[in-house]
């Protein structure tokens, strides 16, 4: 059976490009780039390009480019920074983030170290710069809020929070700056970042949301403070101790190449095959939300989010049905502890309504992906979704009618509904499909 892998926003393969970069990287880098002699110096060098090549991507100086292993390391970097660096900080952020800045902020101020708010999102699924505003007090360092949202695909307003901040700083004759970072895990590659037209101070980079390997980045602007996490050789200037992953870096710099020269082209593709995917469920006889559509909202060009309006037609019932199709129901990270039948929170913070949020999944194209593989894709979702509706029509099918019997033909009865009951629930089982806990 061959699959259709549609999660690019869990992850995306390695580009070609990136995996010979990275082999060759491996052959010929191999020595510690911190060593004095000839080779250290060649894969000290290969570094520094790489550290270039994401720069220009983003539009920053070299200097301002930490390697780190990926953006949980990243977004916990900034966030640590400001809570070692102020005296029990408040830091605002959104009710929509991803766990890796949710958790570390939920935990530090457990610890007693920081004060955290989540500004709600708006009815259309952003934070309104004016939002910020009204949460704004002279004890706020930071602000963090993701640059794209990885379930819904929706853009937050960045620039123009970054000017509420400026605004605020001024008109408070405030002397420290008030800290700006975005986590752009979702949006690079997919939409162009410059960290100038966003005006952050800080910008989480992480390679396998662009067919880069599974390392990362932090941009920071230098004038501010970046804590290492971790203590040790003084690598990456002291920021970030631990010999250098060579290779992998390598290959980041050639993915964030790829990325640079290309952004506009892969942008109109994705939206393309997005949109078309879009089209056939709207044209469908099916009742179908897209979940953080809508005519205020920008969304990044390769996401889906929807859901089938129907008891039986969980995304879950549905994905069990369509074995070929490789996506999942919003974060690939919630799953391991994700419950069967629970709902999305970043959905629901959304204002999406909980009975649609809980049949939701969430399609993610990549640069590979084809109009006839997601027209593919959504015959399948529809042909499962009238399976589904097919069960529950025998499932409400009503009960006979009792009237008197002899007692001898009443326990036949009662034998043949038994012996239909166990035949219908050995087909829901063989089709893999839950019994509704409702
Ligand atoms: C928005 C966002 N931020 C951060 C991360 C964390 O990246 P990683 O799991 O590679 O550390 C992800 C990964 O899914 C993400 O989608």
């Amino acid at each position: 059976m061959e699959k259709i892998y549609l999660d690019y926003n869990a992850t995306t393969p390695l580009d070609s490009t990136v995996y010979e970069k990275i082999l060759e990287s491996l052959k010929i880098h191999w020595a510690n780039p911190s060593s004095t002699y000839n080779s250290g110096e060649i894969a000290n060098k290969a570094i520094e390009n790489a550290r270039k090549q994401i720069g220009d991507m983003i539009n920053c100086e070299s200097q301002e480019i930490i390697f780190t292993s990926g953006g949980t390391e990243s977004n916990f970097m900034v966030i640590n920074s400001i809570a070692e660096q102020f005296n029990k900080p408040t830091i605002i952020t959104s009710n929509i983030e991803h766990p890796s800045i949710e958790n570390p902020l939920k935990k530090l101020e457990k610890d007693g170290r920081i004060n955290v708010i989540f500004a709600p999102v708006c009815k259309y699924g952003f934070v309104e710069p004016q939002t910020i505003k009204d949460l704004l007090t002279p004890e706020v360092k930071l602000v963090t809020i993701m640059l794209a949202n990885n379930e819904t695909g929706i853009i937050q307003p960045i620039s123009e929070i970054a000017q509420v901040l400026e605004d605020y700083q001024k008109e408070h004759n405030l002397k420290d700056k008030i800290l700006f970072h975005t986590d752009a895990a979702q949006a690079i590659g997919k939409i162009p970042v410059d960290v100038k037209k966003l005006r952050v101070d800080y910008l989480t980079i992480v390679g396998h949301k662009f067919y880069g390997p599974r390392i990362g980045a932090i941009f920071f602007n230098k004038n501010y403070p970046l804590k290492p996490i971790f203590l040790g050789g003084g690598q990456e200037r002291n920021y970030r101790s631990g010999t250098e992953n060579t290779a992998m870096i390598v290959g980041l710099g050639q993915a964030a190449l790829i990325v640079k020269e290309n952004v506009f082209g892969f942008y109109n593709h994705l939206l393309e095959v997005r949109d078309y995917f879009e089209k056939l469920l709207l044209e469908s006889d099916f009742k179908i939300n897209i979940n953080g559509k809508n005519d205020f909202s920008e969304r990044i060009p390769n996401t889906c989010n929807f859901s089938f309006i129907g008891k039986e037609s969980t995304g879950l019932n549905i994905l069990f049905q369509c074995p070929q199709v490789e996506t999942g129901l919003g974060a690939a990270c919630h799953v391991q502890t994700r419950e069967i039948s629970s709902v999305s929170q970043v959905l629901l913070n959304s204002h999406i309504p909980e009975e649609i949020a809980r049949n939701a999944m969430r399609v993610s194209m990549g640069r590979s992906t084809t109009k006839s593989e997601v027209k593919k894709v959504a015959d399948l979702f529809f042909e499962a979704v009238k399976q589904l509706e097919l069960l529950l029509e025998e499932d409400s099918e009503p009960e006979s009618v009792p009237f008197p019997k002899e007692e001898k033909e009443e326990k036949e009865e009662k034998e043949r509904k038994k012996e239909k009951k166990k035949k219908k629930e050995k087909r829901r089982s063989k089709k893999g499909i839950k019994a509704n806990k409702e």
